[in-house]
């Protein structure tokens, strides 16, 4: 069965060769893009939807997300918004209130906030574990996130758990050995939150070499809340992404410009925690491939919204909207090692967001504004 989507105001296609295109058209067949071109050219087809001039753009590729966790912290983030300053360690209110829910109300929760960004555009969403912190808890919040996304993550290693504080070599034992185990048949990543309060760098290389041995690919937290060596090790390591990169050295940006580690920015989390925005404009300057990613997480970044994402990237981090847009899309494909979606092109994913909008512009000239006029997901209308 094949969809005719035409009359489209503006398309971006991510697509090298076919370019960001007005006056275009799209075809869907089963849950493949088909044929992209001049609407005027387009072939016959089942079905056909009038765009009536709106814009275009592939679904959003939320890239990093904690989605699996029970309760909130509205408390802590007012108390922040009142002055105190964020930390690692609020991450163990989290950790309590999951590890209390049952199966049904994590998975509950998860359902609602892929729900909630699906209905704003995002069709691919990352999931990390981290809320759990021992080999059942977390254990099980990959196997609940592995029955809704393929880009699942394991983030043992998020803080040392509460009973091994005194003693966070046990716990790194503890990440690398059995809870690994139990984790690694539901994860395709491997990531460590390395951080001052949380793992440094020692701990989160043995970290990230146990999750490869075990068929894991890395992905690194890091350089969130203070210059470490983060960064360099995901480089060193050939991690898919080096995640926040908020205080980076040019030491930092040199060895991202050289390697193949994709620099993931994730604006929600300094909105949310009142910190000073990375420079994009740094990284993208120095040829450094740009991701923009939610972050959602009950913490230091409460929103699903990849709009709001571009908003402030555009307004604070020195990015184009189209820089922006793409590294909402294709940049967080890269950040997953995925070619099938982040593109409009024969033969993608027929994830496509449809805009309230003439020209994907408006995601960052309207800020706060819903724009999401349809949504495809493997060529079926979800919105
Ligand atoms: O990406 N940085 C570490 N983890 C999350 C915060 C989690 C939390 O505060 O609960 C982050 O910002
Ligand atoms: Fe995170």
């Amino acid at each position: 069965m094949s969809t005719l989507i035409t009359n489209l105001g503006s398309l971006v296609t991510n697509d090298p060769a076919l370019g960001t295109r007005t006056a275009a058209a799209v075809v869907i067949d089963g849950d493949r893009i088909a044929w992209v071109g001049a609407a005027a050219a387009a072939p016959d087809t089942d079905h056909r939807f009038d765009a009536e001039g709106r814009a275009m753009i592939p679904g959003f590729v939320d890239s990093h997300a904690h989605l699996v966790f029970a309760g909130d912290r509205t408390a802590e983030f007012n108390a922040r918004m009142s002055g105190q300053s964020y930390s690692a360690g609020g991450i163990r209110t989290t950790v309590a209130a999951t590890r209390a829910a049952t199966d049904a109300e994590l998975e509950a929760n998860l359902t609602r906030f892929i729900g909630e960004a699906l209905r704003q555009g995002t069709t691919t969403i990352e999931c990390k574990s981290g809320y759990g912190l021992t080999t059942e808890d977390e254990a099980r919040a990959l196997r609940i996130a592995a029955a809704h996304t393929p880009e699942t993550t394991y983030l043992g290693a998020h803080v040392v758990a509460p009973e091994f504080k005194d003693d966070p070599a046990a716990y790194v034992d503890l990440v690398t050995g059995e809870m690994l185990d139990a984790c690694a048949p539901y994860a395709r990543w491997v990531d460590v939150f390395c951080e001052q309060g949380a793992f440094d760098g020692d701990q989160a290389r043995a970290v990230l070499t146990a999750g490869v041995k075990r068929g894991l690919i890395p992905r690194v937290h890091a350089n969130q809340l203070h210059h470490g060596p983060g960064v360099q090790l995901a480089v060193e390591l050939g991690a898919a992404s080096a995640d926040h990169c908020t205080h980076l050295t040019d030491a930092d940006v040199d060895a991202l410009a050289g390697g193949d580690t994709v620099a993931t920015l994730l604006p929600g989390a300094e909105f949310s925690t009142r910190a000073k925005y990375p420079d994009a404009r740094r990284l993208l300057d120095a040829g450094v491939t740009v991701a923009l990613s939610t972050d959602c997480n009950p913490g230091s970044s409460f929103t699903s919204s990849m709009a709001f994402c571009i908003a402030v990237a555009v307004r604070e981090m020195g990015m184009t909207p189209d820089e922006a847009v793409y590294a909402a899309t294709a940049g967080g494909a890269h950040a997953l090692r995925r070619t099938d979606v982040g593109v409009v092109a024969p033969g993608a994913r027929a994830d496509l967001l449809l805009l309230d909008a003439p020209s994907a512009v408006h995601l960052a000239y309207r800020p706060g504004v819903p724009l999401t006029a349809a949504v495809w997901q493997g060529g079926v209308r979800k919105v």
